[in-house]
């Protein structure tokens, strides 16, 4: 948990990129039903945690950077000590006050019958819209009020504002202790991926290796996965998105494991791709070497002024021409680059934004072109090689094999900073460390 000084200095940067004629909301997202009356564990909607660092549900942030009194305004749920005994302590108003830096706190009911006055007369309304019809509508009905009372001196904001325009373009460029937490959270996903090697071994299944996974996470106390553990084992390795972690793993599988701990609200997101009896045959060598090389040569070219599209167009040229040297396609370089049909094995972009979502926001383009990458901000750099077990016209020996890498990289003054750069990928430690458990079993 950082200091609430880091979160005053996050709002006053984001006050300032509004300026005094613009105002903010932020909210939490709904809490989701699982079944029945459970629910989906809570987690702070992420620019709502980033500006206060308060995780708990039904919470609004309204930000008026031109106001004289009440800048900071809290909306939340207020101290309930018979509530409380079931669903855990509540900061309430005095705890947003002086411990989330509130200015002024409401209890959480109050936000329709407040919000019109809250952003009236301000020239703009930063605000997520889309992402929760009840807050969108509340919105939508102090507009509307507004609208009414001109007369009275009352108007609404002239224009909405999407968060991508100030808010995310802070959110993109990574602190020194967003640096810390994504390198803290790198770490214990290195750990964890190094457990699963260990562990893995032809007759286990995908959903032990998870639970070792996970398990790390918790055990150092990270808040668990950031995004959903995938482990898929053979050909459960070429489905990109694959979360079932269902099946026994055989001998001569290789097994791809994309996991990453949340800590402190910041993910990592690392993959590794290994071979679960503790060699790679000689087609999935010759698969890995193509993903490795490619990646490590991607990884190198992540500094100032390269753009994620020339770091993604040189992982496309790299791994088409191992496409065409591996035999599964055919022709000319330029050609098959052109007509796509590298898509067919390799599917998804090179790289994200990294930060408190897996998928972190930040724009992608400035100006309509692809943004130079500047010092602070974190990206993955992840190729991969996918052949279906059904893939026609390919080698038979390459159907099933499925090989991406990835490493976190935060952008720094000269180059890069590899934060996952503590789990192996070399093809040696990676054989190294599947038969050290091998011979201990
Ligand atoms: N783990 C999701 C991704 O790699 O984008
Ligand atoms: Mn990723
Ligand atoms: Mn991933």
């Amino acid at each position: 948990m950082f200091d609430p000084a880091v979160f005053a200095a996050r709002r006053d940067a984001y006050m300032q990129a509004i300026g005094t004629s613009g105002v903010a909301v932020v909210r939490s997202l709904p809490e989701r039903v699982r079944n029945g009356d459970a629910f989906h564990p809570f987690r702070q909607h992420s620019d709502l945690f980033y500006l206060t660092g308060f995780v708990e549900p039904d919470t609004t942030l309204i930000l008026r950077p031109g106001a004289e009194t009440e800048r900071v305004v809290m909306f939340v749920r207020p101290r309930d000590p018979e509530l409380e005994v079931w669903d855990g302590r509540r900061a309430g108003l005095e705890g947003a006050k002086e411990r989330y830096g509130a200015d002024a706190a409401y209890p959480a009911v109050e936000l329709n019958s407040k919000l019109a006055e809250l952003i009236s007369n301000t020239e703009e309304l930063h605000y997520s819209l889309g992402l929760d019809d009840e807050m969108d509508l509340k919105i939508a009905h102090a507009i509307a009020r507004l609208r009414k009372m001109e007369r009275k001196g009352r108007r609404p904001p002239r224009a909405l504002v999407d968060p991508r325009a100030a808010l995310h373009e802070l959110r993109l460029r990574k602190r020194p202790e967003e640096l810390a937490a994504l390198r803290k959270a790198s770490q214990i996903t290195s750990e964890a991926h190094v457990a699963a090697m260990k562990l893995g071994r032809p007759g286990s299944f995908e959903h032990e290796l998870e639970a070792v996974i996970n398990y790390t996470f918790r055990k150092a106390g990270g808040s668990g996965p950031g995004y959903t553990t995938i482990v898929g084992a053979g050909e459960n390795a070429t489905v990109l998105h694959y979360i079932d972690n269902r099946c026994a793993i055989a001998d001569g599988d290789l097994v791809l494991v994309d996991a990453g701990c949340e800590y402190d609200h910041y993910t990592a997101d690392i993959t590794r791709t290994w071979p679960a009896n503790g060699s790679f045959s000689a087609p999935q060598k010759r698969v890995y070497e193509l993903v490795l090389s490619t990646q490590k040569s991607a990884v190198a070219m992540a500094k100032p002024g390269a753009t994620l599209d020339e770091i993604h167009q040189f992982c496309v040229r790299s791994l088409t021409e191992g496409m065409l040297s591996l035999g599964l396609l055919s022709g000319g370089l330029d050609e098959r680059i052109t007509d796509l049909s590298y898509k067919k094995f390799f599917m998804h972009g090179t790289s994200h934004w990294l930060g408190l979502d897996v998928h972190d926001v930040g724009a992608y383009t400035k100006d309509g072109k692809a943004r130079p990458l500047e010092p602070g901000m974190v990206i993955t750099v992840e190729p991969g090689l996918y052949i279906a077990a059904d893939a026609a016209d390919v080698p038979p020996e390459l159907r099933g094999i499925g090989v991406r890498i990835e490493d976190d990289v935060a952008i720094t003054a000269d180059g890069n900073e590899v934060l996952t750069a503590a789990c192996p990928k070399e093809l040696e430690e990676l054989e190294a460390i599947c038969r050290g458990r091998v011979r201990q079993a």
